[in-house]
Order: structure tokens, then C-alpha cells, then sequence
């Protein structure tokens, strides 16, 4: 198997596990993110160098806002802290950042910070580094039915117009290619309301280990079923005779 054929332009990622990952070793539930925030940093790095295009990760759920509020506060502090010191970082690397998302109720102070991360790194040409903060599947499909309706309303768009194509351009990834591999780790396997609409025909790949173990070489591995898979998007497999 040719490893630098065939690299997914798309991945998408739902890190999980950081909590348990601390649990496990009797330390404190920010122990754990602090360590997955590493992980971030090294998948980013390495995603890059492997010649991924596009890499979405999982940061924060439309969900996650029903957690003790200690938690919810240490994670905005943890995003807060990551805009300030790894924008620099990923800017140098010439990494253009995305995040998607609602705003609301994420606090202002953060909302501006986030657009200003986004504007800096805008002309990158590098590896897109999109960050699912305050994100929901269901919610994302909500938002780009109002918006069409409203374009409808305005006599901007034609109610028969819309295709897979131009509701495409309706959601917050418009302008990405759909990931080709999900990858989810620390051993769930549900899709916990990720980017319901882009996944419809990706591969799915879900390890045990928790966030803050998955390497490089996870990443490598992935990449490796992927390759192996084949993508059939509702054809007869290539290799299949024709049917008589
Ligand atoms: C993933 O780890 C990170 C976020 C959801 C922010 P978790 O915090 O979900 O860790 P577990 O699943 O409780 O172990
Ligand atoms: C999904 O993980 C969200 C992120 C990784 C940010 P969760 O840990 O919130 O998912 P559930 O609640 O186990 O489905
Ligand atoms: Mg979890």
C-alpha cells in the first residue's frame, strides 16, 4: 500500500475521552484537556505534513453546555488560552482557521477573539484548521433552512433551486469538501450531532484509546484503513463482475 497515495483531503475528528483519560489516572478532569489540547497541537502538525487539506475537529458541543458549569467555564478558559498563545503558532505554519458554530451563548469577549483568529489566519494557503466550538448538527441544518427561507423571502433564491449543492453553501463549512474519514476516539461510536449533514457518505473509524493517547501514529493508522476501504457510494464494488 502506497501511503502518500490516496490521503484523505477531509478529516474529520471527535476527540473524546480526555475525561476518563483522567479519571483512569486519579487526576483532575483538567488535567485531561489540558493534555488533549496537547494532542491537538501534534495532529495539527502532523495532519499538515501528511497533506490532509482540511482538518475538523471537535472542540465543544451544542450539548456540552449541560455540563457542571466548573467545567463549561475551564473549557472557555482552555479555548481562551489557546487563542492567545497557538494563533501565532498557526499563522507562522501558514494554517488558516476556521471556526464553526453558533455564537450564542459563548461569551462576547470570546466571540471576538475567535473572529479576530479567523481574520489573521484568512490567507493562509496551508492546511484549514476548523474548530467545532458551540456546534450541533441539527442546530447547523436549523440555521441554513432559516437562512435559505429568508433568501426565498427576499427573492434572492428560488424555492426549486435548492440542490445537495446549494444547501451545501447554506451551512457553516461552505466552501469545504465533506470529510472522507470520522475519526472518534475513546471507544464510542455515535456521531453525538457531528456535521450531520457533511458525514453522509465518509468512512467511519473509532479507536478505544482516549484523546489525550492518540498520536501521530493513530493518525497514520487511520489513514491506513482508510486507504484500505472501499468507497462504493452506492454502486456495485469495481471489482465485481457485471451482473448477468
Ligand atoms: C472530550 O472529552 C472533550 C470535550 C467534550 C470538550 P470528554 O470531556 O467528553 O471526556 P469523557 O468523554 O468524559 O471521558
Ligand atoms: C462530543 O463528545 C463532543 C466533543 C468531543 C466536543 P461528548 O463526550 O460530549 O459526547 P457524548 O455526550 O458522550 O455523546
Ligand atoms: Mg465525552
Amino acid at each position: 500500500m502506497n501511503f502518500t497515495r490516496d490521503i484523505p483531503q477531509h478529516i474529520a475528528i471527535i476527540m473524546d475521552g480526555n475525561g476518563r483519560w483522567a479519571k483512569e489516572r486519579h487526576l483532575p478532569r483538567a488535567v485531561g484537556h489540558r493534555e488533549g489540547i496537547q494532542r491537538v497541537r501534534e495532529i495539527v502538525r502532523a495532519a499538515g505534513q501528511m497533506g490532509v487539506k482540511v482538518l475538523t475537529l471537535f472542540a465543544f458541543s451544542h450539548e456540552n453546555w449541560q455540563r457542571p458549569r466548573t467545567e463549561i467555564a475551564m473549557l472557555m478558559k482552555a479555548l481562551d488560552h489557546f487563542l492567545d498563545y497557538e494563533v501565532r503558532q498557526l499563522h507562522e505554519s501558514n494554517i488558516r482557521l476556521l471556526i464553526i458554530g453558533r455564537d450564542d451563548p459563548i461569551p462576547k469577549r470570546l466571540v471576538t477573539k475567535m473572529q479576530a483568529a479567523q481574520a489573521k489566519t484568512a490567507a493562509n494557503t496551508g492546511l484549514t484548521l476548523v474548530l467545532a466550538i458551540n456546534y450541533g448538527g441539527r442546530q447547523e441544518i436549523i440555521d441554513a433552512a432559516k437562512d435559505f427561507a429568508r433568501d426565498v423571502q427576499a427573492n434572492r433564491a428560488q424555492l426549486n433551486s435548492l440542490d445537495e449543492q446549494s444547501m451545501s453553501r447554506y451551512l457553516y463549512t461552505r466552501g469545504l469538501p465533506d470529510p472522507d474519514i470520522l475519526i472518534r476516539t475513546s471507544g464510542e461510536q455515535r456521531l453525538s450531532n457531528y456535521l450531520l449533514w457533511q458525514l453522509s457518505y465518509a468512512e467511519f473509524y473509532f479507536l478505544k484509546k482516549y484523546w489525550p493517547e492518540f498520536k501521530t501514529e493513530d493518525l497514520a493508522q487511520a489513514i491506513k484503513a482508510y486507504q484500505a476501504r472501499e468507497r462504493r457510494y452506492g454502486q456495485i464494488s469495481d471489482h465485481a463482475e457485471t451482473a448477468d
